[in-house]
């Protein structure tokens, strides 16, 4: 395809490169050079159950991950998080904790987690764990022992009992249901054997939820922080942090029983979720950290909404970064991308803490998937499976390529999840009988739930079970395929995925993309095109199905190989996003900037 073969993204309208007039709106958020780490870090999510087995199990492990910290450290990462690897019956895939100051035999020993973090640390990037406080496993010490006291107990006082209402307390204590489906109540058999009191769990029924008001439960979880931090631990992904308290008598409420929003009962005033007394815990945490070297991290994972209320759990004195699930349910559409960032930037800018980016984890269908399936929504949680429409492959990785390559040029925090530097989807035809998630097993199917996106990664594509594990064995199998995305092809290929992602974050470092600025282009003529500047960098998101002109600048780098020549020539092809170099950064004195 050459330049002049390409018709312009208007139709009946002919432009020439740099001609098309792209206006500079005003800047919408200043340079924030703190030099804080965390304000522009970059955070790799391992889920350790599907990185790398080294022991032949099927199971990824820590020994795994160790052995594979030089190739993720060319990727050029500030930090990894690993999703929970402590004892655990795994019944949610491990944030089900029976033991949080443990390691689960399935991943290895203590010994193996310090060898990671220093590991690590000699790589230059730190370690943050994964730290659940808002339920523990059924099979955790201190509600075996809460099982086993008394109703009225301290034991039981450090989770949720309550008797039943109704004839024979046969009715749950309130109308709160679980996340993953079905009732928040279950009811348990007392010593005696006794029909007896029920617990609360916002997951599954082998989550009981702590109760926070209970100040020993707050000294249990400080124990764990000082535990991990004594160890080298570089900060905590905190899980459900926006769930830990429960509003004071735990009131029916009349929206949808698990919280989520609807109308006339938006999600800041659920019961469970939200309360004021979080503010004390993460003070109290972000204390902690502070006396700590190397400035530990806090990352809220918080399923919140409004941004600005998510925006208040990062204030001064609390947690550095929140999740940006925001910016992650925003489908493949320019003016939603451009109204989540403005909004994004405002509400973490009025407090002073960064915004941070994300498109994929482990609880929804990867974005290379999302983005193959034109203008389907996905619940977070529902993944695709057998029955659904299936995405398209290719348009799904030009986009996911193209939506990485501009996430990282806007500033703030960004996260990444493990095999999206692979350009990996989901495994859209998993069979039901694979399916491990208690959301799926929770519904009877009604949910296709989230193994689709956790499945064990391709690390050389003609070994068993494409090199994840030496036996062949993987715990979900891998779909048809999958060996062609395998790391080994990736590094040979110039224009792999694996080859942008690390140019992307080795001129985001460079140019200091992180602590950057943010001023929107518009070009009413191209209403599919999203266009940012940042410092002396141009960031161009061509969201339509036809190549459109880019602004004047110097090439930097192309989401599409191929359409590499094209877009230095001024054209930027379909799903595709550039970086460019403005033209006075470029040392052209011809640079205009009202008409870029
Ligand atoms: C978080 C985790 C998810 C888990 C849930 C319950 O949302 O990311 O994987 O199932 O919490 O712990």
């Amino acid at each position: 395809m050459t330049p002049s073969s390409i018709e312009p993204g208007v139709s009946g309208t002919k432009q020439v490169p740099g001609t098309s007039p792209y206006t500079l709106g005003k800047e919408l958020h200043t340079p924030s050079d703190t030099g804080q780490w965390w304000r522009r870090a970059v955070i790799y999510q391992i889920y350790p159950r599907s990185f790398k087995d080294s022991t032949g199990s099927g199971m990824g492990d820590l020994a795994g991950i160790t052995a594979e910290l030089p190739k993720i450290a060319t990727l050029g990462v500030d930090a990894i998080w690993l999703s929970p690897f402590f004892d655990s019956p795994q019944r949610d895939a491990g944030y089900d904790v029976s033991d949080y100051r443990s390691v689960d035999p399935l991943f290895g020993t203590l010994d193996d987690a310090q060898n990671l973090i220093d590991t690590a640390a000699g790589h230059g990037i730190k370690t943050i764990i994964d730290i659940v406080p808002n339920h523990c496993s059924n099979e955790h010490a201190l509600f075996k022992a809460a099982l086993a006291a008394a109703p009225g107990s301290a034991e039981r006082a450090m989770f949720h009992f309550a008797d039943g209402t109704g004839v024979g307390g046969n009715t749950p204590p309130n109308n709160w249901s679980s996340l993953f489906g079905g009732p928040g109540w279950t009811r348990i058999t007392e010593s005696d054997g006794s029909p007896g009191q029920y617990y609360f769990h916002l997951f599954d029924a082998t989550q009981p939820d702590f109760n926070w008001r209970n100040p020993a439960v707050e000294a249990e979880f400080e124990a764990t922080l000082r535990f991990w931090l004594d160890r080298g631990a570089g900060g905590f992904r905190i899980d459900v942090a926006h769930a830990m308290f429960k509003k004071e008598g735990m009131p029916d409420w009349h929206g949808a029983p698990d919280g989520t929003p609807t109308p006339g009962f938006p999600f800041a005033e659920a019961p469970m979720y939200g309360q004021p007394e979080l503010h004390t815990v993460f003070a109290r945490w972000r204390e902690i950290c502070e006396q700590y070297p190397g400035e530990p991290v806090l990352c809220s994972e918080a399923n919140a909404r409004p941004l600005t209320r998510l925006a208040d759990w990062v204030a001064p004195g609390q947690m550095h970064q929140s999740f940006n699930f925001d910016y992650l349910r925003t489908l493949w559409d320019r003016d939603a991308l451009a109204a989540v960032i403005g909004e994004s930037l405002a509400a973490f800018d009025t407090v002073g803490a960064p915004t941070t980016w994300v498109l994929s984890n482990h609880d929804v269908s990867r974005h290379a998937t999302r983005f193959g399936l034109d203008g389907v929504a996905l619940d977070l949680g529902d993944g695709i499976g057998p029955r659904d429409p299936q995405p398209d492959e290719e348009l799904g990785q030009a986009r996911a390529r193209a939506a990485t390559l501009f996430m990282l040029g806007l500033p703030g925090g960004a996260y990444l999840y493990q095999g999206e530097e692979l350009g990996l989807g989901d495994h859209t035809t998993l069979e039901d009988r694979y399916r491990q998630d208690p959301g799926f097993l929770r519904t009877n199917g009604a949910k296709t739930g989230r193994d689709g996106c956790r499945i064990p990664l391709p690390w050389v594509h003609d070994a068993p079970a494409a090199g994840f594990s030496p036996t062949g064995e993987s715990w979900l199998p891998q779909p048809a395929g999958w060996a062609g995305f395998s790391r080994d092809l990736q590094e040979e290929d110039p224009a792999s995925t694996l080859n942008l992602y690390r140019r992307a974050l080795g001129l985001r470092s460079e140019l200091g993309l992180g602590l950057g600025s943010l001023a929107f282009y518009t070009n009413p003529a191209l209403p599919e095109v999203l266009a940012i500047r940042n410092g002396d960098t141009v960031n161009v998101l061509n969201l339509s199905g036809t190549a459109v002109p880019l602004p004047r600048g110097e090439l930097l780098l192309c989401s599409d190989a191929a359409g590499t020549a094209d877009a230095a020539a001024g054209w930027l092809g379909p799903n595709s996003a550039a970086w460019l170099r403005t033209l006075e950064a470029a040392g052209d004195a011809a640079g205009d900037e009202e008409n870029v």
